[in-house]
C-alpha cells in the first residue's frame, strides 16, 4: 500500500482533514467531443485515483463534492447519469476501497435523495464501518446554507422545549449540530478547474481552511496535482486569526 517511496515525504506537512471540489468533468468531456457522461465517469477514476493517493500519503478524512443541492437543475438524462455512477461506484468498486482501508460516509440532505441511492449509501456505510484507514466523506444533495439552517433547526427545537437557553447557543453548539460533527473541518480545500468559488461547500467548516486552487480539470487530476496542493499547504503560515510563530517572538 503506503510502500511506494514516493509517498515518504517527511518534508510535507498533511492535512488531517481535506475537502475537494471535483469541478471540470464537463470541460474535460467537451474538450474530447464526448458525452458529459463520460466527463463524470473520468471523474469518478480520479476520485478513486485520489482515495487511494490520499489513503497512502496518511490523509485521515477527505471530504468531496459529488452533487449539490443546486444540481437538481441541470438536464435530467445528466442527473440519471451521476445516480447510475454513484450507484456503480460504491457498488463495484466497495472491493477496491476495502482494500485501501476506507470507510465510507455520507454528508448533505441524504433523505431527499431516490430510494436506490439512499439504500446504496446506506449499505456503503454500514459495510465499511469498521475501516480505519482513511474516511471517504461524499457530499450528496449537500448545500453548506441548507446544512446551516438544519443546525438552527435542530438548536430552535431544543430551545423551544427548554432543554437549552439562549446563553448555551456558541460555535461548538453549532459545530456540534452540523452533519458530521465528528469529522474535523477541513485543513485545506481543493478546487480544480480555474474556478475560484466555494460554491455552497462546507461554509461553515471552511472558516480557517487553507484553500488551493489549479486550472487542471478534475478527471485529470491525480497525484502531481495532490502532491503540489500538499506542498502549497505545506508552505502556508495557518495563524487562525492570531499572530505567527515568528511574530509573536
Ligand atoms: C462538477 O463538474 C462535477 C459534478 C457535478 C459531479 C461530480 C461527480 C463525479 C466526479 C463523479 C464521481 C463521483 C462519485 C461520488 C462516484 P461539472 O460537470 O460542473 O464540470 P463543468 O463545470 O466543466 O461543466
Amino acid at each position: 500500500m503506503a510502500s511506494d517511496k514516493k509517498y515518504n515525504r517527511p518534508d510535507l506537512k498533511i492535512p488531517v482533514s481535506l475537502g475537494v471540489i471535483m469541478d471540470g468533468n464537463g470541460r474535460w468531456a467537451k474538450k474530447r467531443l464526448l458525452p458529459r457522461s463520460a466527463g463524470h465517469r473520468a471523474g469518478g477514476e480520479a476520485l478513486k485515483e485520489l482515495c487511494r493517493n490520499c489513503g497512502n500519503y496518511g490523509i485521515k478524512y477527505v471530504t468531496v463534492y459529488a452533487f449539490s443541492t443546486e444540481n437538481w437543475s441541470r438536464p435530467q438524462d445528466e442527473i440519471d447519469n451521476l445516480m447510475k455512477l454513484f450507484v456503480e461506484f460504491f457498488g463495484k468498486y466497495d472491493k477496491e476501497l476495502e482494500k485501501e482501508g476506507i470507510r465510507v460516509r455520507f454528508t448533505g440532505d441524504i433523505g431527499g435523495m431516490p430510494d436506490d441511492i439512499r439504500k446504496i449509501c446506506k449499505e456503503a456505510e454500514e459495510n465499511s464501518v469498521n475501516r480505519d484507514r482513511m474516511q471517504l466523506i461524499v457530499a450528496l444533495n449537500y448545500g453548506g446554507r441548507r446544512e446551516i439552517v438544519n443546525a438552527a433547526r435542530k438548536i430552535a427545537g431544543k430551545l423551544k422545549n427548554g432543554e437549552i437557553t439562549e446563553e448555551d447557543i456558541t460555535e461548538q453548539m453549532i459545530s456540534d449540530n452540523m452533519y458530521l460533527p465528528d469529522v474535523p473541518d477541513p485543513d485545506l480545500i481543493i478546487r480544480p478547474s480555474g474556478e475560484m468559488r466555494i460554491s455552497n461547500f462546507l461554509l461553515w467548516e471552511c472558516a480557517y481552511s487553507e484553500l488551493w486552487v489549479s486550472d487542471c480539470l478534475w478527471p485529470d487530476f491525480g497525484f502531481d496535482e495532490l502532491t503540489s496542493a500538499i506542498e502549497a499547504y505545506t508552505k502556508r503560515d495557518r495563524r487562525f486569526g492570531g499572530l505567527s510563530a515568528e511574530d509573536k517572538k
